[in-house]
């Protein structure tokens, strides 16, 4: 047993969908900016009621039904959100009440949009140490929450949603290495400023908005990933060609596209959602990940190469045999 592999894959999105003509008439913006400078036509948002755990939940049991696991099989949760039901308990501890697991480490991680790339390297290591056999790992977010819908520049970027695999001890080939990275310097770029220690009258208030200066965030998210990604061929001994699959974070088309031309890839080998999702945060590469499982492009066995670059900064990768 020694890989971690992937062995089933969940999704889910809200019901609302917000589409860019929508937002025409919430702030002074157009589809065709929106398309042009994004890729993204629509977004799923959120009921009013509807939380991160909500979303996970789903996600979560649509990922056990495809390993074809129960609940009681699980023996660690790890949810990736950056907006969590509660400031405690955990979303994953809250996530492992509602699906009847008792007992196993449960835990969230914050790396914004690099979520659950985090949530995967960290859960691959408590398989291969032999701790763990059987890992739900998720990314859920109601990024909805803290937009602020008065601002052109960002509000028209985000969505809601979830998504979650199954990770399980293996003889066969599953993760082959993840690469997670942070630089803290770079926080006033893309942030909420405000929380639990530090400003919690505006969290109180509802006035805890996502801020972030768009231009100089997409330059570092192009120039990061094409480095992480020659990282990731240069640890693994292997060619651009052999990755059969991108699974990338689903920020901007335009910084997919950058990523896509590096490694020489055509966009029929790069799964995109973006157009559909928004940005999703830590739920965007779980979520592209089901999309391209369930419509039967990814097989089994292909070469798949999965990154993301979020606030803090953070970036990562994954590359795995699916
Ligand atoms: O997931 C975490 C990582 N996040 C990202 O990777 C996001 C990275 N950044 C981006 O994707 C892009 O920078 C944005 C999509 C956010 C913005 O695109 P841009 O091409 O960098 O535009 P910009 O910020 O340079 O703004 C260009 C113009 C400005 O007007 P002026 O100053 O040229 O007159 C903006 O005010 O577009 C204007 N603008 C808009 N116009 C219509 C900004 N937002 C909008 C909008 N609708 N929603």
């Amino acid at each position: 047993m020694n890989y971690a592999r992937i062995t089933g894959t969940g999704g889910y999105l809200p019901e609302k969908v917000l589409s860019n003509k929508e937002l025409e008439t919430m702030v002074d913006t157009s589809d065709q900016w929106i398309r042009e400078r994004t890729g993204i036509e629509e977004r799923h948002i959120a009921a009013e009621g509807e939380t991160t755990c909500d979303l996970a939940e789903q996600a979560a049991r649509r990922a056990l039904q495809a390993a074809g696991r129960e609940t009681g099989e699980v023996d660690l949760i790890i949810v990736a959100t950056t907006t969590p039901d509660r400031v405690f308990p955990s979303t994953a501890c809250l996530l492992q009440q509602r699906l009847d697991i008792h007992g196993c480490a449960a835990f969230d991680i914050q790396a914004v949009c690099t979520g659950f790339v985090y949530a995967l390297g960290v859960a691959e290591k408590f398989i291969r140490s032999g701790s763990v056999r059987c890992a739900l790992v998720i990314g859920a977010e109601t990024l909805s929450r803290i937009v602020d819908w008065t601002d052109r520049s960002t509000c028209v970027l985000f969505g809601d949603g979830a998504g979650a695999v199954l990770l399980e001890a293996s003889d066969e080939p599953g993760i082959l290495s993840t690469h997670l990275h942070a630089d803290g310097s770079y926080e006033s770029l893309l942030t909420v400023p405000a929380g639990i220690s530090q400003g919690y009258d505006k969290v109180r208030q509802g006035e805890a908005f996502m801020q972030m200066k768009g231009n100089e965030v997409f330059k570092m998210a192009v120039n990061t990933l094409g480095r992480i990604v020659d990282e990731t061929l240069a640890a693994n001994d292997l060619d651009k060609s052999d990755i059969d699959w991108l699974v990338p974070h689903q920020a901007n088309i335009r910084i997919i596209n950058a990523t896509a031309r590096k490694l020489k890839m055509t966009t029929e080998r790069v799964v995109i959602t973006v157009d559909r999702h928004g940005n999703t945060s830590a739920a965007s590469v779980p979520l592209a990940l089901d999309t391209a499982v369930r419509d039967g492009r990814i097989q089994r066995g292909e070469t798949v190469l999965m990154e993301a670059f979020g606030g803090g900064f953070t970036w990562g990768s994954v590359l795995l045999k699916y």
